[in-house]
């Protein structure tokens, strides 16, 4: 799957530009001159949102009322066009095969996107957050009836939040009648998760490992939110007082991560930026073939500022790594050279666009 043209009019510093993609495509570029815009333009029709803001005014070209972008995208000889329009009220109007969309949602499913950023790599360092959100995303691509369960237990958390906090006179009695519907969504949604993180294990550690000797002595743990050897039925009974006490719900699989470990210890601790950068790469390419592999799908990935704090040896692995999923790649560098080393181990037809104040220059 792949975009094999895409126009985006009025987005950020861009006015109007054109362009058609090969599979690996390189946007280079001064400084401000609009690179990562476009990603961000790409990541916007599969979203609906940007990655770097919620403010949709400061997308829209600051002398203009709407930007709109226009894609079409190729999977198995059908060409799909797909369109966005945004204006500064806030209104959004999504176009799929020139049907109008009511739901932003369906454009993820006919466009998966992917993106890694400088920022990226607070996977590692920040809450669990983002570790459990990247789980949910494999899961939620290939397990069907995950998101519904998700959403059921989500609403269950809330309505049990809600209980805890305002602690009605019978709030005991609600909590026995909570908690089995608790249990039960957590367990299923559980279940799912660990099944796939067995499978994401498989194909990283199989696949993608042998290939990275720096990746040796690593570890992945699935906390599942709670202690797995014992029942959460006990535990939410166990921690019922503290819970009535503090108003939420200590235990369950909305505190569920992943613990990434060397042999060294935490790999935060043991990694150098560059290895970190290497890993999350690793990680991403995974869960990409993972998803491939089971349903088909394949998302574009796009890499902001690719080069920035990479030796030439990480780069060629980061183009090793890569060169393993058949994803449309779009990454962006201030100098083309700079990523000589990964478009050499990727070794793929390539396509290098120079931007210029928001201009867009095929080479
Ligand atoms: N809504 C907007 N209208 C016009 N220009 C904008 C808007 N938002 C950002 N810019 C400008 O767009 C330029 C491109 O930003 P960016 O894509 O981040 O550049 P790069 O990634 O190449 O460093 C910046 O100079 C920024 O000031
Ligand atoms: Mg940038």
């Amino acid at each position: 799957m792949s975009i094999t043209s895409f126009s985006l009019n009025n987005f950020r510093n861009i006015e109007a530009a054109t362009f058609s993609p090969e599979l690996i495509n390189v946007i280079y570029g001064e400084n401000g001159s609009g690179k990562t815009s476009f990603l961000e333009a790409i990541y916007f029709l599969s979203h609906g949102r940007s990655f770097r803001t919620n403010k949709h005014r400061s997308v829209i070209k600051d002398t203009a009322d709407y930007f709109t972008l226009h894609a079409k995208k190729r999977s198995n000889n059908l060409t799909i066009p797909l369109g966005l329009k945004k204006d500064v009220s806030g209104e959004t109007q999504v176009k799929i095969q020139g049907k109008t969309s009511r739901r932003i949602s369906d454009l993820a499913q006919v466009l998966p996107v992917q993106v890694i950023t400088p920022e990226s790599y607070s996977f590692f360092f920040g809450g669990p957050k983002e570790r459990r959100a990247f789980i949910d995303l494999g899961v939620f691509h290939v397990e069907h009836d995950f998101f519904v369960h998700w959403q059921n237990f989500n609403k269950v958390h809330k309505q049990r939040n809600a209980l805890l906090k305002s602690k009605p006179a019978n709030a005991r009695a609600m909590l026995d009648v909570w908690d089995k519907e608790f249990v039960r969504l957590s367990e299923t949604i559980t279940k799912l998760r660990e099944s796939y993180i067995e499978r994401f294990k498989a194909l990283f550690f199989d696949r993608l490992c042998t290939e990275l000797d720096l990746l040796n002595g690593l570890d992945i743990e699935f906390n599942w939110g709670w202690k797995s050897d014992e029942s959460l039925a006990d535990i939410l009974m166990q921690y019922r007082d503290r819970d009535l006490m503090r108003g939420y719900t200590s235990k369950g699989p909305h505190k569920a991560d992943l613990t990434i470990k060397t042999s060294l210890g935490p790999v935060e601790n043991a990694f150098s930026r560059g290895q970190l950068k290497l890993l999350l790469y690793a990680l991403k390419v995974a869960q990409n073939s993972l998803i491939e592999q089971e349903t088909g799908k394949q998302s574009i990935l796009l890499i902001d500022d690719l080069p920035s704090e990479l030796s030439e040896d990480t780069k060629s692995k980061v183009g090793q790594l890569l060169a393993h999923c058949d994803s449309q790649i779009f990454i962006t560098t201030i100098e083309s050279d700079s990523v000589s080393a990964v478009l050499d181990a990727l070794d793929k037809p390539t396509a290098l666009f120079h931007v210029k104040h928001g201009e867009l220059i095929t080479r």
